[in-house]
């Protein structure tokens, strides 16, 4: 069952209730080393679950989760913390103390969890924020900057560990068209530059397809598709392809009349 792992994670049958709810059924899904892997999904369909999975914050009911050779679900306590410092995490609403400026919320985890002087951190903190286009902004409280912005520190902060693998949530929920298209490329560059594997949850199919090279789709606690993007676009599946074009046709919204009818 522990086979060495050649994958940077691995969800291997996973499956996690909340109390009566199956919200992933026997999932298997792999990460592979520099790719960027789109997963998507309607709203509460378990992306999260799936992102808090990896990180080990969360521990499924039955199967098991790796990073790269590490069984997660099987580490004791210490060693998942060490093990954690290598998967940095983007969350959804950015997620920045509100009281610390952004030099602060850039420089926590390297405080928390290195013993690095504060000139090293100071240097490491500046070339962060230079790769994401904020170091002007140091001095600054997150009450301060626009939402974009947040998102930007949000992943320098993910950045400064070094991690070999970042989990995006939602990246560009709740940004303007623009600004979304900007945080698209910031982390296309990103990952190109620094061959950080990337894993984005997003139900948002413009931004999506700018990213993945790879996509992955939840539906009803199971991946029902997956594949590059070309191969997302020619899915025979009629939940896929109902998801990618956004229509109001399909069996998607079919449960829901029901629900609404019944
Ligand atoms: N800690 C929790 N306790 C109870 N229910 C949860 C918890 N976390 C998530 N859920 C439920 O699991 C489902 C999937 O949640 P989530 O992974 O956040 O979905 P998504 O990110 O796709 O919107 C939702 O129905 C949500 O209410
Ligand atoms: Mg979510």
């Amino acid at each position: 069952m522990s086979t060495a792992n050649s994958y940077i994670a691995e969800l291997r049958e996973v499956t996690k209730r909340f109390e009566e709810k199956t919200v992933l059924d026997h999932v298997s899904l792999k990460v592979r080393s520099q790719e960027r892997l789109v997963i998507l999904g309607q709203s509460g369909s378990g992306k999260s679950t799936i992102l808090r999975l990896i990180l080990g914050i969360l521990m499924p009911d039955e199967g098991s989760v790796f990073f790269k050779q590490f069984e997660i679900t099987r580490l004791p306590r210490r060693k998942l913390q060490r093990i954690r410092r290598h998967i940095g995490m983007v969350y959804q609403y950015s997620a920045l103390l509100s009281s610390r400026p952004v030099r602060d919320n850039v420089a926590l985890p390297l405080e928390e969890l290195t013993d690095k002087s504060r000139e090293e951190i100071d240097k490491i903190v500046d070339e962060k924020l230079e790769l994401v286009g904020m170091k002007d902004s140091k001095n600054l409280m997150p009450s301060e900057l626009s939402g974009g912005m947040k998102k930007r520190v949000s992943l320098a902060r993910a950045l400064v560990l070094e991690p070999e693998l970042i989990l995006f949530d939602e990246p560009v929920a709740g940004l303007d068209p623009v600004m979304a298209s900007v945080i698209d490329e910031l982390v296309i560059n990103l990952s190109e530059k620094s061959k950080v594997t990337c894993v984005v949850v997003t139900h948002e199919m413009d931004s999506a397809f700018r990213i993945a090279t790879r996509m992955a789709m939840l539906y009803h606690g199971k991946i029902i598709e997956e594949g590059t993007p070309e191969e997302m676009k020619k899915s025979r599946n009629p939940v896929v392809s109902q998801f990618l074009t956004g229509s109001t046709e399909g069996p998607i919204l079919e449960e829901t009349k029901d629900a609404i009818t019944t």
